[in-house]
C-alpha cells in the first residue's frame, strides 16, 4: 500500500491513501491550537536556534524523522549528494537495491549489501545519534517518537528504544518463503543467499527495496506519532524518498511546528517552518544543551 518510490509527484495519491488507512480527516478537525507559524524571512542563526529550542519548551510530543545525513559523521555514507553510496560497481543503487534484483541475482543483492554491512560495522553512532538517545532517557517529553529511514542500526547502538525503522534493517535476513526472520551480525553473511533455518529457503536482507510496500504497520505508527506531534524534526533527509518524506508534511498539515536539520537546502525546506543549516552531530546536541538545562544532561553512556 506504501511503495518506496523517488519523486514528490506522488503526494496526492498518499495523501488520499493516507486519510483513508487513517481516518486523516477527521483527525485534522479533531486537532486544536497549533503552534503559531513564523513569518518566514532572514533568521539570524543563533534566532532560529532559540526558537527551535522555544518550541521544544512548549512541546509534549515530539516526532523525529532521520535520514541517512544523521549516519554521515559517522562514516556512513549517504546516498546522494555526492554521498558514495550511489553506485557500485558501476550499477546505481536504486538498481541494486530493487525487487528486480532480488528476483533476478539474489547472490548479488546480498554481496553489494554485505559491502554495505562492513562498512557500517566500523562505524559508531554519533553526537547526533546520542542527543537523541537522551532526549528519550530523559523522559522530558509527554511523547517522544524516533522513525528512522536509515537500515544501519546506529539508533539502537546509541541506546534508543523503539525505534520505527521504515526501511528495515541490513543486521536482518528475511525468508522468501516462510518470511521468518533471523538476526545476521556476521560479516559477511557467509552463504550467499543464506538458508532459512525454518524451511530451508533462501533469505533476503529484510530492507526495503525500491518497487516494495513498506511495512504498513511501521508506517502507520509513524502516521499516527505525526498526526498528533507538536514539533517534528526532519534530520539529515533530501526528502526525495517516499512515502518517508511525506510524513513531516503530514505532521505540518496536521498543525505541527516542523523544523529541518541539515547542512544542504532540500526541496523540504521551503515546506517546514525552520530550517537550522548545520551538521546534525554539531545542532543536535547543542538543542538538547538548550533546551530546559535544569532538566537535561547529555549523556554518553547507554543507560
Ligand atoms: P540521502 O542520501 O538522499 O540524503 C542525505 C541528506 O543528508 C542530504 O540532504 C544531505 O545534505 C544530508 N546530510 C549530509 N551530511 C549531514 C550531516 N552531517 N548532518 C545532517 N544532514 C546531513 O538520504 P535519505 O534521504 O535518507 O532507502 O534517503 C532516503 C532513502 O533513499 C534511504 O533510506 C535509502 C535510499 O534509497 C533504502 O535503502 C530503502
Ligand atoms: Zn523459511
Amino acid at each position: 500500500m506504501f511503495p518506496l518510490l523517488i519523486g514528490v509527484a506522488i503526494h496526492d495519491r498518499l495523501r488520499v491513501s493516507f486519510q483513508l488507512s487513517l481516518s486523516l480527516t477527521t483527525m485534522l478537525i479533531c486537532r486544536t491550537s497549533p503552534l503559531p507559524r513564523l513569518r518566514k524571512g532572514a533568521i539570524k542563526v543563533k534566532r532560529k536556534m532559540e526558537i527551535a529550542i522555544q518550541k521544544l519548551n512548549q512541546s509534549g510530543r515530539v516526532l523525529v524523522l532521520t535520514g541517512a545525513g544523521i549516519s554521515a559523521e559517522s562514516g556512513v555514507p549517504t546516498f546522494r549528494g555526492g554521498g558514495g553510496t550511489s553506485v557500485w560497481r558501476g550499477m546505481p543503487f536504486e538498481q541494486l537495491s530493487s525487487k528486480q534484483m532480488v528476483d533476478s541475482n539474489l547472490p548479488l543483492v546480498w554481496e553489494w549489501f554485505d559491502y554495505r554491512r562492513s562498512v557500517v560495522s566500523e562505524c559508531q553512532p554519533n553526537a547526533a545519534h546520542q542527543a537523541l538517545a537522551t532526549f528519550e532517557w530523559n523522559n522530558r517529553f509527554e511523547d517522544f517518537k524516533l522513525v528512522t529511514q536509515n537500515v544501519d542500526g546506529l539508533h539502537a547502538a546509541a541506546g534508543s528504544t523503539g525505534v520505527v525503522e521504515l526501511h528495515g534493517s541490513i543486521w536482518r535476513a528475511r525468508c522468501l518463503k516462510c518470511e521468518a526472520r533471523r538476526d545476521m551480525r556476521t560479516v559477511p553473511a557467509g552463504e550467499r543467499p543464506p538458508l532459512c533455518l525454518k524451511c530451508g529457503n533462501v533469505m533476503r536482507p529484510d530492507v526495503v527495496l525500491f518497487g516494495e510496500n513498506l511495512p504498513s504497520d511501521a508506517f502507520e505508527d509513524a502516521g499516527l506519532h505525526a498526526k498528533d506531534c507538536d514539533v517534528c524534526i526532519v534530520v539529515g533527509t533530501s526528502a526525495l524518498v517516499q512515502p518517508a518524506a511525506f510524513l513531516p508534511e503530514f505532521a505540518r498539515a496536521a498543525g505541527a511546528f516542523v523544523i529541518e536539520v541539515n547542512p544542504e537546502e532540500t526541496v523540504f525546506s521551503g515546506k517546514c517552518d525552520l530550517s537550522l543549516r548545520g551538521r546534525a552531530g554539531e545542532i543536535l546536541p547543542q538543542i538538547l544543551r538548550s533546551t530546559h538545562k535544569n532538566k537535561f544532561h547529555v549523556n554518553s553512556a547507554v543507560p
